[in-house]
């Protein structure tokens, strides 16, 4: 399958055919792949859903937007930082002003910091809280309120398996157990208004995020070594398929499904660490 940045033509089922949804951070860093958030922006487009493509950077949104138009979805930007109580208000505002209502909201920012307790900075732990937590409970605070008015909504928290596997990012792990606790507590209060609340949690997936960290020299063996050592399936995931499972929850074929989490990360969660050995011979261990 075609996993680049055009990616593969749009699948039309219709999905979440007539909704309204946000995605925060649906702009994407440059660089070669599929970003998270501009994937579930995308497929959510492809779908059926009018799409609010919320961002800090007006240009990345744009760019989303002209993905969406081109593949014959509906898209609007939206330019703010959404780690703010102010500019989640205003995001809200926006969707509804453009499209009448708030069907789904996908918080998809987040950060992430290495290091340990011990040489985590204060300032990093906060940033990481802010940019990958504390922006869902507040895009859910101005998004709930709506979805509850009209009896019915979905949102869709994007974690990580960092939040139950440990690989030196404490800040980072913190955080994205707080978004799985946020889902299940949200999942609670708000089921009787009918309003469903679910994760899905990437693993190792090839995003342009990482490869502006890794450096896109390297882009083809950080390829490589993903696919054979990060999963059972010996693939690479990316944003592409962090946007399937996200428009799966948000849709209607999940109207019974609440509270979970869904690891999108080729069974990397699921096998006894010792059982990957043969693969990750095949590779260098980070750092070498
Ligand atoms: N790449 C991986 O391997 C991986 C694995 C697990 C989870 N994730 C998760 O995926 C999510 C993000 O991935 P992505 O590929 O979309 O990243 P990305 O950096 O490509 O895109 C995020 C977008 O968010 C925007 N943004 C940043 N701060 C903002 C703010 N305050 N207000 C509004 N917009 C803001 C940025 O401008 C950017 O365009 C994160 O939650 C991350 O933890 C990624």
């Amino acid at each position: 399958m075609n996993t680049d940045s055009t990616g593969p033509g749009p699948s039309r089922r219709g999905r979440v055919a007539g909704k309204v949804a946000i995605v925060t951070g649906a702009g994407s860093t440059p660089g070669p792949g599929m970003a998270t958030g501009r994937g579930c922006a995308i497929v959510l487009a492809d779908e059926g859903a009018s799409v609010l493509v919320a961002d800090i950077a007006g240009d990345r949104a744009e760019q989303t937007c002209e993905i969406i138009r081109g593949r014959g979805g509906i898209a609007h930007p939206f330019v703010g930082d959404t780690s703010r109580a102010d500019g989640c208000a205003a995001m809200v505002d926006a969707a509804v002003a453009a499209f009448g209502t708030v069907d789904i909201l996908v918080n998809n920012i987040g950060v992430s910091v290495a290091g340990n307790v011990v040489d985590t900075s204060e300032e990093d732990w906060d940033r990481v809280h802010r940019l990958g937590l504390k922006t869902m409970f507040l895009a859910a605070q101005a998004a709930v309120p709506v979805m509850a008015a009209e009896g019915s909504g979905a949102v869709v928290n994007i974690g990580s398996i960092a939040a139950t596997r440990g690989g030196n990012y404490v800040a980072y792990a913190a955080a994205k157990g707080g978004v799985e606790a946020l889902t299940v507590d949200m999942a609670y209060s708000h089921g009787r208004q009918g309003i469903r609340v679910n994760a899905v949690a990437p693993g190792h997936i090839t995003t342009p995020l990482l490869f502006s960290v890794v450096g896109v020299n390297a882009e083809s063996e950080y390829r490589q070594r993903l696919a054979a050592a990060s999963g059972v399936l010996g693939t690479n995931g990316d944003g592409w398929d962090v946007g399937r499972a996200a428009t799966f929850l948000a849709s209607d074929e999940a109207r019974w499904i609440t509270g979970v989490v869904l690891p999108v990360g080729a069974g990397a969660t699921t096998v006894t660490p010792l059982m990957m050995a043969p693969h990750l011979r095949a590779v260098p261990a980070p750092g070498e």
